[in-house]
């Protein structure tokens, strides 16, 4: 029997100050409630998230890894649980857990089940740093004089002596689901001012009936909640520290972890090698022994093995293809797919366009709708120029074809393979195989008629001519 999570996502986290949804605030590229619910499926649990406040864009956001229940109106943690009631098995133990606390690991939900026993309720709880204790907003667990604890108070209903309590609640629950569902829920009471239910009066519940267990995890950071965005800072660094040193002990090198930001879904292969800032976001994938320099800035990327993506590259949607290189500061936009060995050189910008094995493109050029064949070389400076003003027209390049510095193909327009661009023209009407498109003006020599303009200018400006 599987054991159901439910993981609290229906508040609005007015702590944020924010039009999006706390659960929905991202942690190195998932919403912070998907941390939640991949620990939950790490432990082996099914995830049902509770979801109201834009309920439906919280679940397109979180996907179909979990089930969803709904509380329209917020009215509490104990209340949120209520809700989800009729979803939820009554056979066994269920886990519970709030939306808002992305670095709890599965193994720390996993020792919770085992060590949940026959107990009602095994709460979860952590110590704040003394300095912590003042400000903090967590639930304290009150214990008796001979340490058994008895219940959870808020930190704005607490009394003076309660605030100074040390041991707070994380949110994290293993009950008897039976017994929470069908004992407590029913008779949770509202608390002022709001009049929310809260779900850590089952806590109480547990305690008067003499079984209750409070777990105190010895690492706080991992039970922390995000209220706020300073607290989300935190949770970012602390999940882009995991997953370096996750990158690192499979054999990606990082120069500077400090500084590398990878996502979550992204994928590295053994010999990968990152510089000092390097950016890779969404599902970038890199294969073996990629090498990314300094500062690039990869999105929804794959680079295929033994490519290099040099200093200050920007790729989005791109495709790279094995041992070519990219960069420095080259930049790769959507419907990019570079084959084996291709050169993309500075300042070169790319979109839709695919370049065969072989091509160089290695310097300051735009090449937009296009296809351009094998081994063929774009000069500096050469434009696809693919928009008229309304829309957008291909333009077809052929294999071993030389296009000079500086030209301008004017799209729609093919040119033939093995085909000689002259340098500066501009291509406005199909070029055929092996021919030499000549597309500017011929050039003319006046003999001494730049010394006869030098002197005429010297003269008009008072000064000897040199
Ligand atoms: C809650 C606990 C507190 C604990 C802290 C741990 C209660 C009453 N308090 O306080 O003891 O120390 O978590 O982080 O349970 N939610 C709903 N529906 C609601 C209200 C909240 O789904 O009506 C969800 C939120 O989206 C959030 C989670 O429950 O993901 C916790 O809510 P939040 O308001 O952050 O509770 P805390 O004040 O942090
Ligand atoms: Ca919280």
């Amino acid at each position: 029997m599987t054991t159901t999570a439910l993981i609290l996502a229906a508040g609005k986290g007015t702590r944020m100050r924010s039009s999006l949804p706390k659960v929905l605030h991202p942690l190195c590229g998932w919403p912070m409630t998907r941390w939640v619910m991949e620990a939950a499926k790490g432990a082996g649990a099914a995830p049902v998230v509770v979801v109201g406040h834009q309920a439906e864009r919280v679940r397109a956001a979180l996907g179909d890894g979990a089930g969803y229940a709904l509380q329209a109106e917020q009215k509490g943690t104990g209340h949120a649980v209520l809700c989800a009631a009729d979803a939820l098995p009554r056979a066994g133990v269920l886990l519970v857990l709030a939306g808002d606390t992305p670095l709890v690991r599965p193994e720390t939900l996993r020792a919770l089940l085992d060590g949940h026993g026959d107990a009602l309720c095994t709460v979860l709880t952590a110590m704040l740093e003394p300095h912590e204790v003042p400000a903090s907003a967590y639930g304290r667990l009150v214990r008796d004089a001979e340490g058994r604890a008895q219940r959870v108070v808020e930190a704005a209903n607490a009394t003076p002596p309660e605030r100074l309590v040390r041991e707070y609640n994380s949110g994290i629950y293993a009950f008897d689901a039976a017994w929470l569902i069908d004992e407590v829920l029913p008779a949770l009471q509202p608390h002022p001012p709001k009049g929310e239910l809260y779900l850590t009066d089952a806590v109480e519940a547990a305690a008067a009936r003499g079984r209750l267990q409070a777990v105190c995890h010895p690492d706080a950071d991992e039970l922390m909640g995000v209220n706020d965005r300073a607290a989300l800072s935190v949770a970012e660094a602390a999940l882009r520290a995991r997953i370096n040193q996750a990158w690192m002990l499979a054999g990606v090198t990082l120069r500077d972890p400090g500084s590398a930001y990878v996502d979550a879904g992204v994928r590295l292969s053994p010999d990968v090698t990152l510089g000092p800032g390097v950016v890779l976001s969404g599902a970038c994938v890199l294969e073996e022994g990629v090498t990314v320099g300094a500062h690039a800035v990869l999105t929804d990327t794959v680079v295929r093995a033994g490519a290099t993506i040099k200093p200050g590259t920007v790729c989005e949607g791109a495709e790279v293809g094995p041992e070519a290189t990219v960069g420095p500061m080259a930049r790769l936009r959507e419907g990019t797919v570079l084959g084996r060995k291709v050169k993309v050189g500075n300042f070169v910008e790319t979109k839709k366009a695919r370049l065969d094995d072989g091509v160089k493109a290695s310097h300051l050029s735009y090449l937009g709708d296009t296809h351009v064949g094998a081994d063929t070389n774009i000069g500096a400076g050469t434009i696809t120029c693919n928009y008229d003003g309304f829309g957008k027209h291909h333009t077809e390049i052929g294999a071993g074809v030389f296009v000079g510095s500086n030209a301008a193909l004017v799209a729609p327009v093919t040119v033939g393979h093995g085909a000689l661009i002259a340098a500066g023209s501009v291509i406005t009407t199909d070029v055929p195989d092996d021919a030499l498109a000549l597309g500017r003006g011929r050039q003319r020599n006046l003999p001494d008629r730049a010394a006869e303009l030098r002197a005429r200018f010297a003269e008009r400006a008072g000064k000897v001519p040199r």
